[in-house]
């Protein structure tokens, strides 16, 4: 897992100045274009994952939109669990739960389909980075509205450490390239 981690690493791109001025931004989307880099992504996920909990059924993935849809329902596949997706506001159907969470600047809101859970579920929380924590605190709060539901762990790809996200968070909390990954000049 530990070479995975380090060859994944590898493979960010940095951009000095994106999206503001003085942040340096770590790009993961290089993974993705090459597949063997992708597989080493979802590899290393399923390494940690059964490492973590082995013999241990997980019942569902929750990817949080956007970037969390980008490996989320393959992690999901290649850990026998099904995809659920946590969605911006106003694009899901039926009926919904909603949690509104505090942003850099301003507020967002999370939705999830009500009873998309069956009680009892396993879940595991994935998204690309974990900066304040309050997107993935939402999406934990979402998943606690179902009844019976067991938030197993939450998994990144990358970490603000110095943020302190993880504080905040539900459950355990993996980072796979784990530490400070973006500074401020
Ligand atoms: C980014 C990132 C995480 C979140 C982390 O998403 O992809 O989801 O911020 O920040 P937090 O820990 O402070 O909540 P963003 O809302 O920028 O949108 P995107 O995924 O749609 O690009
Ligand atoms: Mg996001």
């Amino acid at each position: 897992l530990a070479s995975l981690s380090t060859y994944l690493k590898g493979c960010l791109k940095q951009y000095p100045n994106f999206p503001k001025e003085g942040i340096l931004f770590e790009d993961f989307l290089p993974i993705f274009s090459n597949p063997e880099d992708f597989q080493k992504l979802i590899d290393a996920f399923v390494l940690h994952v059964k490492q973590q909990f082995p013999n241990q059924k997980i019942d569902y993935v929750v990817g949080l939109e956007s970037r969390g849809f980008l490996f989320g329902p393959t992690l999901a596949l290649a850990l026998g669990a099904g995809f659920i997706p946590v969605r911006k506001p106003g694009k899901l159907p039926g009926k919904t739960h909603q949690v509104t969470f505090k942003k850099e600047y301003g507020e967002d809101t999370f939705e999830m389909q009500d009873s998309i859970i069956k009680s009892g579920s396993t879940v595991l929380i994935v998204d690309d980075i974990l900066a304040t924590g309050g997107s993935a605190q939402a999406a934990g709060e979402l998943v606690l509205k179902n009844e019976g539901a067991k938030i197993l762990e939450f998994l990144f790809v990358m970490e603000l450490d110095f943020l302190k996200g993880r504080d905040k968070l539900q459950a355990n909390t993996f980072t796979l390239l784990s530490g400070q990954t973006e500074k401020l000049q």
